[in-house]
This record gives structure tokens, C-alpha cells and sequence, in this order.
């Protein structure tokens, strides 16, 4: 018998129908991808890039796994790498709503995505900023657009007071961040949430339909080595790149987790927004912590109706509980292979 590990002890939250919306070919849905690439977040924008459900409309980049200026030159770079230079970049937040400035080298690499270095776009970054580039779209675009952070909540939270009134342009916000039980950063708190928990609570605050696609589920979407070798296998200079990221994250991870293995977190909040049935989500009511103490960039998931309803709050967000991996790591490999 395999000696016992401890099991989060929450409330198992039932399975939920879920809220966010998910495109089709017939119909993709609008997204812009609020990044700090990243490795994962490599993964994340090549699938919205490659699935047909997505029409990407824009990428703006925040400080975060690395300084924004690599964030944004990254994401020009892996948008040319995976055949749409012309997806629009804008640079936003390098540091957080009340300064600070937490990086994960240790995971990402100095400049962001390993020891990778992608050719230069011919496209440039837009000369407005990110929360600008945010605001023109949800207010220029036809219908309501679908925000996907996959970095810290800073441009997200500088949107919503610079521009309250477009609030009403945001159909939803599936974002991956948070966690129900522990965080990786500290044993309280998940990194994207731990480096703005001001900017996450303004988010959670904002009565915005949210679905978080936290540790729970993406520590479930786990690649290992095999996956490695199915990118290594594909017949393009993406599925090369992929495989390259994907091989400095195993190893990266493997030191602090003991196995080689990477949880690609940031592409489960694309993967939600193109497959209808790949995540199972639960409904939480979501509060960040924003004390100074050991918690600090918690978020504190409650899933039991009746303990919400008698302190009078009501669920703000689904939460991501499950993924089929095995599905995941298909869905990813296909999207490479639909690239460049
Ligand atoms: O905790 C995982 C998150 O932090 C991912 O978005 C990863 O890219 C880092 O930003
Ligand atoms: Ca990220």
C-alpha cells in the first residue's frame, strides 16, 4: 500500500452547469488573453491561436513570471512564431497595484520562456497601452468580449475602475489563477493572485461572471515526458518550440516536485473556452485575501450553499474541480500540430 499523503479537507462542491460560454467554428467566440509568458502561457495563447472556437483578438501582456518588457517582446514573438503577427500586443502593468514586484524565474527562466529564443515578429507592440487596447476593444467590438487572464489581475482591475462603464462589453472572465486548497507560491496563495491579491479582489468584486481555473484543475492537467515527445514528433517549428518549452518546464517542475512533470495551467482557462465538456466547474463564493499576514493572496473558495447564504453572500465565481487529461494532452498536441 502507498503511504498516505494528506488530502485537502474542503467541501467536495457538486459539479455545476457551466456559465462560461464556448465558441464554436461556426461561431468563435471574441477573447483577448491578459498574459505574463511564461511557459504555460506559451501553451495557452498557441491554443487559442490554433482552435477554431477562439477568435483572438488581442493579447496584452502584465508583469509577472517575468518583467513586462519580456512579457510583451514573448508574446510578439509566439504570436509570429504560430502564423498571427497581426494579433494585436500592448504592454500593461509591469509591477502591481501597490508596487511590488514577485517574479518566478526559478520556474520560467530569466527572460520567460526557458532557454528558448524565438525569432523576432515583424509586428511591433501597439504604442497604447494594455488597458487602452482592453477598453477600444470591448468598446469597438461587435458583441461582448471574453477576457482570459492568465497572469496577475493588474490591467484586468486597472480596466474595470479606469472604465467601469464597459463592464457591461465583458461577456465573461475565465481566468487561471486562485486555488481551493493550498497555493504553490506560499502554502496559502497561487502566484497570479499572490503577486496583485488588490487587483484579484477587485476582480472577484466586480460581479462579473467568472470562472477560475485554479490549482485544483490544472494540477490535474499534467503533462510528462511522453507529451514531450509528441511535440518533439510534429513536422513544424512550433511543435519544436513546443516541445523545447515543454522540456525546460519537466525538468524545472521535477526539481521542485520530485517527478518530471509540468502542470500547463494557464492553457485549461483557453482549453474551457473551445471544449464544452473537457473542465467540470463547481459554484464557490471567492474572497481574496489582502492582509499582510501568511494567507495573504488566498482565495478562499466557499462551496457550501448554506454556509454562503447565512452570511448573506452568494456564489461569485465557477471553479474548476476536474479535467480530463488525457483529453487535455490531445487537445494540445493537435493545436500544435495546427500550427506553423
Ligand atoms: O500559478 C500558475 C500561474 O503562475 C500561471 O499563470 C503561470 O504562468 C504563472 O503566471
Ligand atoms: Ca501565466
Amino acid at each position: 500500500m502507498s503511504p498516505p499523503v494528506a488530502a485537502p479537507t474542503f467541501f467536495p462542491a457538486p459539479a455545476a452547469q457551466r456559465t462560461a460560454p464556448v465558441g464554436t467554428v461556426e461561431r468563435p467566440l471574441p477573447v483577448i488573453i491578459d498574459s505574463d509568458p511564461g511557459l504555460d502561457d506559451a501553451r495557452a495563447i498557441a491554443l487559442a491561436v490554433a482552435r477554431p472556437e477562439i477568435d483572438l483578438l488581442a493579447v496584452t501582456s502584465v508583469g509577472g513570471n517575468t518583467d513586462v518588457r519580456h512579457c510583451t517582446e514573448n508574446a510578439l514573438r509566439l504570436l509570429a512564431l504560430f502564423g498571427r503577427p497581426d494579433i494585436p500586443v500592448a504592454e500593461g502593468a509591469d509591477d502591481a497595484l501597490l508596487g511590488g514586484r514577485i517574479r518566478a524565474p526559478e520556474i520560467h527562466g530569466a527572460g520567460g520562456i526557458g532557454t528558448t529564443v524565438l525569432a523576432p515578429s515583424p509586428a511591433a507592440a501597439r504604442a497604447e497601452a494594455a488597458v487602452d487596447l482592453l477598453a477600444a476593444t470591448l468598446r469597438d467590438h461587435p458583441e461582448p468580449v471574453v477576457l482570459c487572464p492568465i497572469g496577475p489581475l493588474t490591467n484586468i482591475a486597472l480596466l474595470l475602475r479606469l472604465h467601469p462603464s464597459l463592464a457591461g462589453r465583458i461577456a465573461h472572465i475565465c481566468l487561471m489563477g486562485g486555488s481551493i486548497g493550498d497555493g504553490n507560491t506560499t502554502a496559502a496563495a497561487e502566484f497570479n493572485i499572490y503577486v496583485d491579491p488588490e487587483a484579484a479582489r477587485i476582480v472577484f468584486e466586480s460581479g462579473i461572471p467568472i470562472t477560475m481555473m485554479g490549482l485544483d484543475v490544472t494540477h490535474q492537467a499534467v503533462l510528462f515526458e511522453p507529451a514531450v515527445e509528441r511535440l518533439r514528433a510534429l513536422p513544424t517549428r512550433s511543435g519544436a518550440v513546443g516541445a523545447e518549452l515543454a522540456a525546460y518546464a519537466l525538468a524545472r517542475e521535477g526539481q521542485w516536485y520530485g517527478t518530471p512533470r509540468m502542470s500547463v495551467h494557464d492553457a485549461v482557462a483557453v482549453a474551457h473556452l473551445a471544449v464544452a465538456d473537457l473542465v467540470a466547474v463547481a459554484d464557490y463564493n471567492v474572497r481574496v485575501e489582502t492582509g499582510s499576514g501568511p494567507a495573504r493572496g488566498k482565495t478562499v473558495c466557499d462551496g457550501l450553499a448554506r454556509r454562503i447564504e447565512r452570511q448573506g453572500r452568494s456564489p461569485n465565481a465557477q471553479v474548476g474541480i476536474a479535467i480530463d487529461r488525457d483529453r487535455f494532452e490531445d487537445v494540445l498536441v493537435e493545436a500544435f500540430a495546427r500550427l506553423p
